[in-house]
């Protein structure tokens, strides 16, 4: 048996300690020693993103990354994105507009799309589909995924304009 490594992360703000073989697999390490189980398992290969998770703020396929290499990592999953009762505006769009129909791709997809509009608030359909190219869906044939990035860009565009409308007429206020 391979020698274990100690291993520190922090996974949606809370700190993980344990100890890892060498060939232990983010994704298994979310989904069995942590039960974060948000971020699925498609292919194991890299090529559905079902497993996408952000790590120090970059997109990643959870299945083609070791443990060891997140060791001191920031790592955001679905479970991060949002709460039940207050969803995140790209998990109301997909609510919304369809933009799911099995759920299997999902907290893929918008871990993924929440990272893209961090990017790119506004990207254009041909940005969201580039930028998403690295996840697969089998069922709702991606324009209603498209969609509902759309509408979730709109949605925190328009109110993060009406929050530094609220501080401008805040600011105008204490001038005069
Ligand atoms: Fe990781 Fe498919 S399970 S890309
Ligand atoms: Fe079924 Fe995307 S909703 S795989």
């Amino acid at each position: 048996m391979s020698k274990k490594t100690h291993i520190t992360l922090k996974v949606n703000g809370k700190s993980e300690e344990f100890l890892a073989e060498p060939r232990e697999l983010l994704i298994y390490t979310l989904r069995e020693r942590l039960n974060i189980t948000g971020p699925h398992i498609g292919c194991e290969t890299s090529h559905c993103g079902a497993c996408t998770v952000t790590v120090d703020g970059k997109s990643v396929k959870s299945c083609t990354m070791f443990a060891v290499q997140a060791e001191g990592a920031e790592i955001t999953t679905i479970e991060g994105i949002g709460t039940p009762d207050s969803l995140h505006p790209l998990q109301e769009a997909f609510k919304e507009h369809h933009g799911l129909q099995c759920g299997y791709c999902t907290p893929g997809m918008i871990t993924r799309a929440a990272k893209l509009l961090e990017e790119n608030p506004a990207p254009s359909e041909e940005e969201i589909r580039f930028g998403m190219a690295g996840n697969i869906c089998r069922c709702t044939g991606y324009q209603n995924i498209v969609k509902s990035i759309q509408a979730a860009a709109a949605e925190m565009n328009s109110s993060q304009s009406s929050s530094s409308e609220a501080v401008g007429h805040k600011t105008t206020e204490a001038a005069e």
